[in-house]
């Protein structure tokens, strides 16, 4: 029944594959089946209970499904447990440590996680490749030594400044072989000869500058010093261009990048300041948590779970705690940030409104399945059936009859519609939204009705006509009274035909 969305250029990177989940015998999701683009902003949106929260902690990795999958990149990760997924969560309430400021809580992530992550990402590649050869070696001491080696490694890898070590490890190596008269052949040509036979023709074009000399003069010995100065410096230059001291400068030169923890503290908080900066948190670094409204705590945690930089973030309701105001506000930044970070959201919602304006693609939920995949403006415009059509903002449901392809008949009116494909005489439903429909003069429209309810909202007046067989809930602009005699109208392309659902 899902409508899918098609898009060439988009690849899938997440994908739900007929996903249920049972928490003992009640069924909370019933074969999901949901695919999620990069840099796409997918909400899910559903009332209370109807599993959202359940399906993103899927996602995440935090609740295993009963069946079915859960793909990234086209890749089962059921079993990759949540720490090792490239999604990051921000929780229905923001847990945030109250002990510590700002900048703890945004380093916080990047403290556990960074370093320590991609050592465990390069030992666990180095345990799969040894174990292959330690797996293919028939001799037993040669066995130990390979595993003896990779645990030498592997020592290495969780040392901050490894792969620097291992460049020096190899220098050290080419001195080694230098001094056994075994030389790099490669270096000595590309970095060394050259060079040297460039030096060396300069000091050959002075010394022969000198000797040609005509004019023998008092100045003569003054220049002849400062040529000879000159052969000096270029010799000495050649002599640093000896392989050893080549080496040994190398070996300096990396010694001296070796990461110390004063460097480690300032890249982070380079880093820090630049995601507090994304969020419009600056000048609050070390502002204790508990003092701060509960916007500026949703874009601590928003923050924190940004500068992991994952691939996909998880937002459980993030904006629910706030009112109404900062909560627009929000919706537009968080929309902003997508953008920028170039990352996927998948957002959770029960507000309509925020569903729509958000998104790129909502799932609409109801009792653990998916009632519509679109875009917003489908998910509005051609609710699939009475349950979205009602969930999405107010509307006029109206049960009809499909006579034939493009006419419905409701309320005793055979009227012209755009839809077609149903049977002969198919029990439908037809929504209307209350925007589409228009207020004229008594008997100048389909239906004449009374005016017997105004509400003000705002920006539009929300109007209550009844009709012969039922009120209409009308938006309009236009002001009217109420017990006035009106009549109403609507264009085919406003009517929106929808099969029953069971
Ligand atoms: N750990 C659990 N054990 C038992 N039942 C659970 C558990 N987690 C969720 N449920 C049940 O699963 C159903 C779906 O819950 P879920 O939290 O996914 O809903 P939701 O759509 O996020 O709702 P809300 O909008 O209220 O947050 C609910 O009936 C809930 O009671
Ligand atoms: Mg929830």
């Amino acid at each position: 029944m899902n409508k899918e969305i098609v898009n060439k250029d988009d690849t899938t990177l997440i994908e739900l594959v007929d996903v249920t989940k049972a928490f003992g015998e009640q069924v909370v999701l019933k074969g999901l089946n949901l695919k999620i683009n990069s840099n796409e902003f997918v909400t899910l949106l559903g009332p209370s209970g109807c599993g959202k929260t359940t399906t993103l902690r899927i996602i995440g990795g935090f609740v295993e499904p009963s069946s079915g999958q859960v793909l990234f990149n086209g890749k089962d990760i059921n079993e990759m447990p949540a720490h090792k997924r490239p999604s990051n969560t921000v929780f229905q309430r923001y847990s945030l440590f109250p002990h510590l400021d700002v900048f703890e809580n945004v380093a916080f992530g990047l403290r556990v996680k960074s370093r320590e992550f991609q050592a465990q990402y390069k030992i666990e590649r180095l345990v799969e490749e040894y174990d292959k050869l330690i797996e293919n070696e028939k001799d037993s001491t040669k066995k130990k030594e390979l595993k003896k080696e990779v645990e030498e490694k592997i020592q290495l890898i969780k040392d901050p400044n490894f792969e620097l070590k291992q460049k020096i490890n190899e220098l050290k190596q080419k001195s080694e072989d230098l001094k056994n008269g075994i030389v790099d052949a490669s270096l000595l040509k590309e970095e060394n000869a050259l060079k040297i036979s460039k030096l060396q023709n300069e000091i050959d074009r002075i010394k022969l500058e000198l000797k040609t000399a005509l004019d023998k003069s008092n100045d003569y010995n003054k220049i002849k010093k400062e040529k000879q100065k000159e052969i000096k410096k270029l010799q000495a230059e050649i002599k640093n261009l000896d392989l050893k001291r080549y080496y040994q400068a190398e070996i300096k030169k990396y010694r001296r990048q070796f990461e110390t923890p004063k460097m480690r503290e300032e890249a982070l908080k380079k880093k820090v300041f630049q995601y507090l900066n994304l969020v419009g948190l600056q000048g609050y670094e070390y502002r204790s948590v508990d003092k701060l409204s509960g916007g500026q705590q949703q874009r601590v945690a928003i923050a924190r779970a940004l500068i992991n930089e994952p691939k996909v973030l998880l937002l459980d309701e993030p904006l629910a705690a706030l009112d109404l105001k900062l909560r627009q506000e929000m919706q537009y930044e968080l929309k902003e940030l997508q953008r920028n970070a170039g990352i996927t959201f998948i957002f959770i919602t029960h507000e309509q409104e925020e569903a729509l304006t958000m998104s790129d693609k909502v799932v609409v939920m109801n009792e653990g399945e998916i009632q519509q995949i679109g875009t917003p403006e489908d998910i509005y415009n051609e609710p699939i059936n009475r349950f979205v059509a009602s969930f999405i903002g107010e509307s006029n449901i109206v049960e009809a009859v499909m006579l034939d392809d493009y006419k419905v008949l409701f309320d005793d009116v055979i009227h012209e519609c755009v839809d077609k494909g149903f049977s002969k005489n198919e029990q439908v439903e037809v929504v209307i939204r209350p925007e589409d429909i228009d207020i004229l003069p008594k008997g100048k429209g389909k239906f004449d009705g009374i005016v017997d309810s105004i509400i003000f909202k705002g920006v539009h007046y929300e109007i209550g006509v009844t009709t012969k067989y039922r009120t209409y809930i009308i938006h309009t602009t236009d002001h009217h009274l109420e017990g006035e005699k009106v009549s109403i109208t609507f264009q085919p392309d406003d009517i929106h035909v929808m099969e029953i659902w069971e």
